[in-house]
């Protein structure tokens, strides 16, 4: 199921507690690759209710908020490794989210056994490039308060990187996967008419990349940016038609008169992790046909 990047229980002996900090569609997800690999693992999550449908999932299940600087601190006192993967509930709380989990975390790492951080941020932060390729080494240029607080997030995690800790930051394009189907994500817009003439690349990642990809950062020890896609980038408007037309949906329209507000404007290359060695297991889109069709 996760393609080939296996091996995580003969590698990684010397790293066997692993924290979920943030564990909602992804964190749920690596959480069960971790328990099966043999791992002890914890996730947290900020709303008590959650817990019970939390626990199959994980050794343990503990209720924190990343900005929390006892609470984090008990919390990762012996473990051996963390993975961020916190998003925000709103657009009003980005810094309390993000950015405050990492100065929180950067005020109490020192006083645990941490050996490795991940953190699922965003390609979000690479801002608007007209388009064009970027790369981990291309000057990022966030173009809202909130994707400037994702790229204070990142510098924040890298500066906890020490000889014997590294810190992964994964740039994650937009995520799908079951339950959160493009149909899903798209059908609201079929047959609307959309700002701007739709050239914009759309760059997207299916879950089981996600998830193979942090199983292969923590196994590798990963170290520094990489960002993570598919290999198909195709246009805004490619992408609509070709959800529309696979789902027998109203064609979307486009409106190049009134410019499009969209934040980005970049392809992402997914080089660098393929170079490490990481193995995609879905390079193009993922469009099933619901089995209610
Ligand atoms: N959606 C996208 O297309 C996209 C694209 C690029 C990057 N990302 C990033 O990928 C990450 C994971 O996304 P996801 O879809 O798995 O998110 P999600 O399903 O919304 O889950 C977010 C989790 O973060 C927890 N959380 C929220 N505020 C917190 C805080 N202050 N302290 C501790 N935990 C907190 C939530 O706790 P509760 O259990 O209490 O709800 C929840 O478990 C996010 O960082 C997101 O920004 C998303």
């Amino acid at each position: 199921m996760y393609g080939e990047n296996r091996g995580e229980t003969t590698l990684m002996q010397d790293i066997k507690r692993l924290v979920i900090l943030g564990c909602g569609y992804v964190g749920q997800r690596v959480a069960q690759r971790w328990l099966e690999a043999g791992f002890q693992v914890t996730v947290t999550t900020t709303t008590p209710e959650k817990v019970p449908q939390l626990e199959p999932i994980a050794s343990t299940v503990t209720v924190v908020r990343g900005d929390d600087p006892d609470r984090m601190q008990q919390l990762l006192a012996d473990q051996d490794g963390v993975l961020v993967s916190i998003g925000a509930p709103n657009r009003q709380e980005y810094r309390g989210t993000y950015l405050a989990t990492a100065q929180t975390l950067a005020q109490v790492l020192p006083h645990t056994a941490i050996q490795q951080v991940i953190y699922t941020g965003s390609f979000a932060v690479y801002g608007n490039h007209g388009g064009h390729w970027v790369t981990e080494e291309t000057a990022i240029a966030p173009t809202t308060d909130n994707n400037q607080i994702l790229a204070d997030t990142e510098q924040c995690l890298l500066q906890m990187a020490r000889p014997d800790r590294s810190v992964c930051i994964l740039r994650l394009g937009g995520i799908y996967g079951p339950n959160r189907e493009l149909l899903k994500i798209f059908r609201r817009v079929a047959g609307a008419t959309l700002d701007g003439d739709g050239h914009q690349p759309s760059n997207w990642v299916h879950i089981d990349d996600i998830v193979g990809a942090i199983a292969f950062a923590q196994q590798h020890q990963l170290s520094g940016i990489y960002n993570l896609v598919q290999d198909t980038i195709i246009s805004r408007r490619e992408l609509l038609e070709r959800v529309c037309q696979t789902y027998n949906l109203p064609p979307v329209q486009w409106n190049p008169v009134v410019p499009s507000n969209r934040p980005h404007n970049v392809k992402v290359s997914n080089q660098k992790i393929k170079t490490a060695g990481y193995r995609l297991i879905h390079p193009d889109f993922w469009l099933p046909i619901p089995s209610d069709a």
